[in-house]
């Protein structure tokens, strides 16, 4: 995240005595990325933020498993997250149900209707897209008000819970990151400010706005590191910030912002990019005027992106080149490197004419292939694969 944010009270200058009103030294903090060679920001705390009492190994289901299966046969699929059952009492992080994944990437479900835990994941960025409900993400860095369409930015190690309000669950979409997420580079100048052609720009970011403090003692925070799970007692609540400057900070963005980029002909899905990982890319296809060429397909041409799997969430309209497959708000399709994939049957010729797409969806497409967890296996549906034939083992 490149842009500078101060929050709360700071000193004059870095590094330098800062005292509380009863004298005592604020303890000061810099969460920095890519070895302290990248962005930063420096928090200043009540208390030390070191000081841990105690720290647990926790099982690694807690937090959606992390067992896998290869999608072998290799086969496109379909799957239901509004399928997916989650019990009352469901959190946003110990609820979560593992989807898909691969080594550089996790995407998880969760409906969730109570507070979560604390936590902090240590092993890269989470992105969380709100596909419904309202929340308060809330933040060593302060707290962020999320609605449907969010994509919620959270940096490695920042620790946070989410907190649903409301009477809908919040249904949150979860990406972890095995490394850094953020703006394509190509969308940004040299020193970081979005360029003219970049499809959202700082004015649709949003980041805290004032510290969040609260008191408390011996307080739980369950911590994801490449080893599997770990819960720390802090001596004192984490939430202890008075203040924070920097260019590292959790912020928030709605899919609506996304000012979609539209041609005569066919425009490529790099111009749907909105936010690249390493060895992913995240894009946003919303409702957009498209292609007005007067002999135009609005449809994609069938495609073979023989570098990437492609898994489509479909969140929002009806998406015009998936008529008649199954497929609804809610659903998924995973489109792996090996198979091409194009509009289903009619939808090119059922598309010519058309002046607007009413269609909101979020594309992840890796790099490396991903593999099935619990969460694919309990909610796909088996007749995708064969609806472009309209025959095949599962269709009749
Ligand atoms: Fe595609």
């Amino acid at each position: 995240m490149p842009y500078y944010r101060s929050v709360g009270e700071i000193p004059r200058k870095r590094h330098t005595q800062f005292r509380s009103p009863d004298g005592g030294l604020y303890a000061e903090e810099l969460m920095g990325v890519e070895g302290f060679s990248a962005d930063s920001a420096l928090l200043y705390h009540r208390h030390l933020p070191t000081a841990i009492v105690d720290a647990r190994a926790v099982d690694s289901s807690a937090v959606g498993g992390r067992h896998t299966v290869p999608n072998h046969p290799l086969k496109p699929r379909h799957l239901r997250t509004q399928d997916l059952t989650f019990s009352a009492g469901t959190n946003a992080v110990t609820g979560r149900r593992l989807l898909l994944g691969n080594a550089d990437v996790r995407i998880c479900f969760a409906v969730a209707d109570v507070p979560s835990p604390l936590y902090r994941n240590a092993a890269g960025d989470e992105l969380l897209y709100v596909q419904g409900g309202a929340g308060t993400v809330e933040t060593v860095y302060g707290a962020l008000s999320v609605g449907d369409g969010d994509y919620v930015v959270i940096p490695t190690s920042c620790t946070y819970r989410v907190v649903p309000q409301g009477r809908e669950p919040l249904r949150l979409y979860v990406i972890e990151a095995n490394g850094h997420i953020g703006p394509p580079r190509r969308y940004l100048a040299a020193k970081g400010q979005f360029l003219e052609h970049a499809p959202y720009c700082e004015r649709d970011q949003r980041g805290p706005t004032e510290p969040l403090t609260v008191e408390g003692t011996d307080v739980e925070v369950l911590i994801s590191h490449r080893s599997g799970l770990t819960r720390y007692t802090y001596a004192n609540h984490p939430f202890d910030v008075v203040g924070w400057d920097g260019c590292l900070y959790p912020w928030a963005f709605n899919i609506r912002d996304f000012e979609p980029i539209t041609g005569r002909v066919h425009q490529p899905p790099p111009v749907h990019q909105t936010f690249e990982g390493p060895n992913f890319v995240i894009c946003s296809f919303c409702p957009r005027k498209v292609d007005y060429h007067p002999l135009s397909i609005p449809v994609p041409y069938n495609h073979a992106n023989v570098d990437s799997d492609e898994l489509m969430f479909y969140v929002g309209g009806n998406y015009e080149a998936r008529k008649g497959s199954g497929i609804g708000i809610g659903s998924l399709s995973l489109h792996p490197s090996g198979f091409t994939h194009g509009p289903q049957p009619g939808a090119a010729e059922g598309s010519i004419g058309a002046e607007y797409f009413d269609e909101t969806a979020v594309m992840i497409d890796t790099f490396r292939p991903l593999e099935l967890g619990e969460a694919a296996n309990s909610c796909e549906d088996p007749r995708y694969a064969w609806s472009w034939a309209r025959r095949g083992p599962d269709w009749d």
